[in-house]
């Protein structure tokens, strides 16, 4: 019977709780992916012991092994290429990348960002929360595009910020939510319901105006 698998590669330079919650989800059979490779920017990231934990092929391709980002994105494509992969998942993938690598997978690169875009856009999200006085924060999974953490928004999780709220204990609240919608963004992908088409996000043929809330 042929495989109707979809073949993805999944980026990452930490833990992978990310990475663990899609291998987890793959197999319990929820997800039809293959998961081809899981590359990684740094060698000392644990998501790669998760991966080899599942006997998923592994490879790392050092960013501070280039001179330029423009070189190490085309490394990292060549790398992505070979492999054959149709979707490529940024989980916690702490680079930023180069317009011809966004535009190279255009409609095929998602990432998950822990915030509610457009609000807090970049790095430490958490405390960005906690310092605006928000009453809820969260996370999204949008498509990539070339603007930083501004491809159109998918999906949304929202999590209540409690008064005694630390950075820490919001970031494990909202991972904890990360790790139920990434998994399901992606079955939508590979499943064939989601697509993005003009830049406009398709999701079971109809145009997507707000993102999906996801509890
Ligand atoms: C996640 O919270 C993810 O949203 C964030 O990094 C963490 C990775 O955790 N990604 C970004 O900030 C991307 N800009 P993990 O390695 O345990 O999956």
């Amino acid at each position: 019977m042929a495989d109707t698998r979809l073949p993805v590669v999944i980026l990452i330079s930490g833990g992978g709780t990310n990475l663990q919650a899609i291998i987890d989800a793959q197999q319990r059979g929820e997800l039809p992916i293959e998961i081809r490779a899981v590359i990684s920017n740094r060698a000392d990231a644990f998501g790669l012991e998760r991966a080899r934990r599942a006997c998923i092929a592994i490879s790392v391709v050092e960013h501070t092994q280039f001179a330029s980002r423009a070189e190490f994105d085309q490394a990292l494509q060549t790398r992505i290429d070979a492999t054959g992969a149709q979707l490529i998942i940024l989980a916690g993938f702490m680079r930023i990348l180069t317009p011809d690598f966004v535009q190279h997978y255009s409609g095929r690169l998602l990432n998950i960002h822990p915030s509610l875009l457009p609000k807090h856009r970049g790095l430490r999200t958490h405390e960005a929360a906690l310092a605006a006085g928000d009453a809820q924060h969260g996370a999204s999974v949008h498509f990539v595009s070339t603007e930083l953490d501004g491809g159109p928004v998918i999906a949304q999780t929202r999590v209540p910020i409690l008064a005694d709220d630390t950075a820490a204990t919001l970031a494990e609240r909202v991972r904890a939510q990360e790790r139920i919608i990434y998994p399901l963004v992606i079955g939508w992908y590979a499943s064939g319901r989601l697509r993005l088409s003009d830049g406009q996000i398709v999701l079971d043929e109809q145009i997507l105006r707000t993102p999906r809330l996801i509890a």
